[in-house]
């Protein structure tokens, strides 16, 4: 029989045809940080959200490169079933004198059959969360222009952040950047060098 612990919540309740007590073990879904174990859990999450390896061998590769470090690497699981993970990595502005902790978050991947139940924005918020926890004052994002502003982020081009490859004009909306700290926009500005891994031009085409 199933224990009860925070993954997992069970209803006691009557079925009132038959009369009869059923357990339903209504698992929450729950994220913790990924450990080396969980590697091969992470590169297939990666594999079914993309549907093709090089996600997931972008994410090999950037969690044994030392300048992505500090990296946070997220899971999430549904029924112990790792269904989610998001990745982000360190990143630094250059061609300034400012100076501020910064990361970029890819890959977001969530596997198709949980897709649309509030998971990839669940997996952002505790990134978020922990990231801002840590210190860090920007998050950039290269994606979908009409998801991550749900989820607090904003054009960054116009804001004064430039990409590492030139985006071209009509996916600027695709380059996003989240504040973490109040002020911190406006008073740093330049170009992002992100970690080598993912310093290729075809990770920053859309
Ligand atoms: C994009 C993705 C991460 C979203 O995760 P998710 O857990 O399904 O998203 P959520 O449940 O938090 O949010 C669902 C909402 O986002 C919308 N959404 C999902 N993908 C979207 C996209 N590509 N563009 C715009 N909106 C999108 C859904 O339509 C849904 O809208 P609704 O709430 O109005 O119904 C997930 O669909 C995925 O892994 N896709 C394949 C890989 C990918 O594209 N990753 C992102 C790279 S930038």
């Amino acid at each position: 029989m199933l224990t009860p612990s925070k993954s997992n919540v069970a209803t006691l309740f009557i079925k009132p045809d038959k009369n009869r007590l059923f357990l339903s073990y209504n698992r929450a879904m729950h994220i913790r940080e990924a450990t080396d174990l969980d590697l091969n859990d992470v590169l297939l999450v990666e594999r079914l959200a993309f549907g093709q390896d090089k996600e997931a061998e972008l994410v090999r590769v950037l969690l044994s490169d030392p300048s992505a470090k500090p990296f946070l690497s997220l899971l999430a699981f549904k029924d112990d079933k790792a269904v989610g993970h998001i990745l982000f990595t360190t990143a630094r502005l250059t061609k300034t004198q400012n100076t501020a902790l910064i990361s970029i978050l890819a890959p977001l991947a969530i596997v198709p059959d949980f897709q649309k139940q509030g998971i990839g924005g669940r997996l952002i918020e505790r990134g978020l969360q922990l990231l801002s926890k840590s210190g860090v004052d920007l998050v950039f994002v290269l994606g979908h222009p009409e998801y991550y502003p749900r989820y607090g982020f904003k054009p960054a081009g116009y804001l004064g952040f430039e990409a590492p490859y030139s985006i071209p004009d009509e996916h600027a909306d695709a380059w996003m950047v989240q504040a973490l700290r109040p002020g911190v926009i406006g008073s740093v500005s330049g170009t992002i060098m992100c970690a080598d891994a993912l310093n290729k031009p075809e990770y920053w085409r859309e």
